[in-house]
């Protein structure tokens, strides 16, 4: 239960006029691993990632994180607190460089008044940058445009650029959306690794990838949690075979 969460989502809601869009949404991510949220277009997936992530408000409910409640936390506060958040558009800046995206994302580490100052006085994002750029191999491309990279490489920089803050959760909606199969297999590989030593929450649509990845997945369908359960029993449920599995192999 909550000891041993990092975040707690505890009845969630979100209605737009007349749609309910997330309904009364419980489940617990642990603070190692990968939980995935599954489910049908127009599930309420990316919703609830709004509500968790502080884009939206949620009508009712509540997030905690890291034992405190967050429900009411601007996505500032929220990344200051350690959640981050990947989009399932892209937020990289493709006129600038790679390592230009990733010292902006870095200078939220600096304190407000460092901020004033030029980037070569900005130690804590210039050595963060560094970090990144090693840990993503991203040396040689560092003076690329990031308009100008493949889309697999363009969405793991996003990847590196969300982990700019050092957060304890990481949120990723489709990372592997529009990758070819090299591509996702690597994104898949780049997840698993991250995943050892943070709380990783995935929105995906290709289910193997999720299979193959999570140790906890929680199914929606039109609003409401459907499932949740380990992969195995999740894709063993009959009526989340229906709902979604069904779906993909019609
Ligand atoms: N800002 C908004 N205003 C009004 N309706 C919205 C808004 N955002 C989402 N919706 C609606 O809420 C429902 C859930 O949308 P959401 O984007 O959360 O689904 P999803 O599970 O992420 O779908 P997909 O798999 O296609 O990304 C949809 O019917 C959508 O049209
Ligand atoms: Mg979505």
């Amino acid at each position: 239960m909550a000891e041993n969460s990092i975040l707690s989502a505890r009845q969630v809601s979100k209605r737009f006029g007349g749609l309910q869009a997330v309904d009364r949404v419980s489940f617990e991510v642990e603070p190692r691993g990968v939980t995935s949220i599954i489910g049908p277009n127009g599930a309420g997936k990316s919703t609830l990632f709004n509500l968790i992530s502080g884009t939206f408000l949620p009508d009712s409910g509540e997030v905690v994180f890291d034992g405190k409640d967050v429900t009411h936390q601007a996505p500032e506060q929220k990344l200051a607190s350690g959640m981050a958040r990947s989009f399932q558009i892209t937020n990289l800046f493709f006129d600038l460089s790679v390592i230009d995206n990733l010292r902006i994302a870095s200078q939220r580490l600096e304190s407000s008044q460092q901020l004033l100052k030029p980037f070569s006085k900005s130690r804590l994002a210039l050595q963060r940058t560094d970090e990144l750029i090693s840990e993503f191999e991203l040396e040689r491309a560092a003076d690329q445009l990031a308009g100008a990279l493949s889309h697999g490489d363009q969405r793991r920089l996003e990847i590196a650029v969300t982990l700019a803050t050092r957060p304890r959760l990481l949120m990723l909606d489709e990372p592997s959306q529009g990758m070819s199969q090299a591509d996702t297999q690597e994104t898949a590989e780049l997840i698993r690794r991250l995943s050892q030593n943070m709380a990783i929450l995935l929105i995906e649509h290709d289910v193997d990838l999720v299979m193959d990845l999570s140790q906890h997945v929680v199914v929606m369908a039109q609003g409401q949690k459907l499932a949740e359960g380990t992969p195995q029993a999740v894709r063993a449920n009959p009526e989340v075979q229906t709902a979604y599995f069904g779906e993909a192999t019609a």
